[in-house]
């Protein structure tokens, strides 16, 4: 009989085709997330920008309003349009917790839209300072702070991001921050160490300048060597030192001197903090019992309360 082994290859044949996606396409960095990002748990190091956060006087404050329809001059309203926009009056693009970019202070240095692709997800370097600014809120991070990281954790690794933990953001958003005429720094010789001789990617720091010296010794040597910094970096006293990712963020904007950014740490499943997606109702997201509405007193928009429906 002919038709039996002619029914057994189609029949074998539609197994095949119905198992080759399964089976033979590779998943590629799917399981990467599945084995430990989902699980993993995630804190935001980012300050919410308000007209109100510190920044250098030489700026001045920042102002946001609510979009307006050219035309009629009329303000988008959720119950005259469905839908509402906000202009934002930037008056720096260093403010809030940032990426600086070369061009900050280098021409020739990339500017934010010109930074990589690349800069987007690498291991978190957490140095802690704490003890030594307890002592002397001036205190500026030394090659030795470096080794006493190394021999407890190990060498920072190549391409990393490496946060310097002060605490300074502990103070936020008090507007005599940017006054302090004394605030933790790094010496020119450990960021050049951190770069030279660790290869890190950027170092970040929570105060809004690199270090306390006139003209800016350690700021000026990173940005004119080809090396971002992140600044106004929070929540570092919730990330372990050793063993959390990074996630950078940030608008690309054309010739931007200075980045609004986004950094969010990736710590292993079992940190103690930090919210994961494997348990925090993220899709679709929760709505809140009270709406949002425009504070003509803040000059942007509020709830009475961030309580869930
Ligand atoms: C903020 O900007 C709006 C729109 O440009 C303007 O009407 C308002 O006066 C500004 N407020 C402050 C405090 O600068
Ligand atoms: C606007 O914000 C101010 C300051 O937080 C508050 O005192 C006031 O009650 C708010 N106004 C409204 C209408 O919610």
């Amino acid at each position: 009989m002919r038709f039996i082994p002619t029914l057994l290859a189609a029949a074998s044949l539609l197994q095949s085709v119905l198992a080759t996606p399964t089976t033979t396409q590779s998943d590629g960095l799917w399981s990467l997330y599945f084995d430990h990002l989902e699980g993993a748990k995630y804190i935001d190091l980012t300050h919410t920008i308000t007209p109100y956060i510190p920044v250098w006087a030489g700026f001045g404050n920042s102002n946001f309003s609510r979009a307006i329809d050219p035309v009629t001059g009329a303000i988008y309203t959720y119950a005259t349009d469905g839908f509402e926009a906000t202009a934002y009056n930037f008056k720096t693009d260093q403010l809030g917790t940032q990426l600086d970019p070369p061009a900050h202070w280098d021409p020739y240095g990339p500017s934010i839209d010109e930074l990589p692709a690349t800069v987007a997800v690498r291991p978190l370097v957490v140095i802690d300072i704490t003890p030594e600014v307890k002592k002397d809120f001036g205190y500026q991070m030394k090659v030795s702070d470096i080794h006493k990281y190394e021999s407890k954790f190990g060498q920072i690794p190549k391409g990393s991001v490496v946060f310097i933990r002060s605490d300074w953001s502990k103070r936020w958003p008090s507007l005599e921050l940017p006054l302090l005429k004394k605030f933790p720094g790094i010496t020119l010789e450990a960021i050049k160490y951190l770069h030279n001789q660790r290869s890190i990617l950027f170092h970040g720091h929570e105060p809004l300048d690199t270090d306390d010296t006139p003209t800016l010794v350690s700021e000026d040597w990173v940005l004119h060597h080809g090396h971002p910094q992140a600044e106004g970096v929070t929540n570092l006293d919730q990330v372990a030192q050793k063993g959390c990712l990074v996630n950078i963020g940030y608008p690309k904007l054309a010739g931007g001197t200075g980045g609004y950014a986004r950094y969010i740490a990736i710590c292993p499943s079992d940190w103690k903090h930090g919210i994961s997606p494997k348990t925090f109702p993220e899709t679709p997201l929760r709505k809140y019992k009270y709406p949002l509405l425009w504070n003509d007193t803040l000059s942007y928009r509020i709830r009475e309360s961030e309580e869930y429906a």
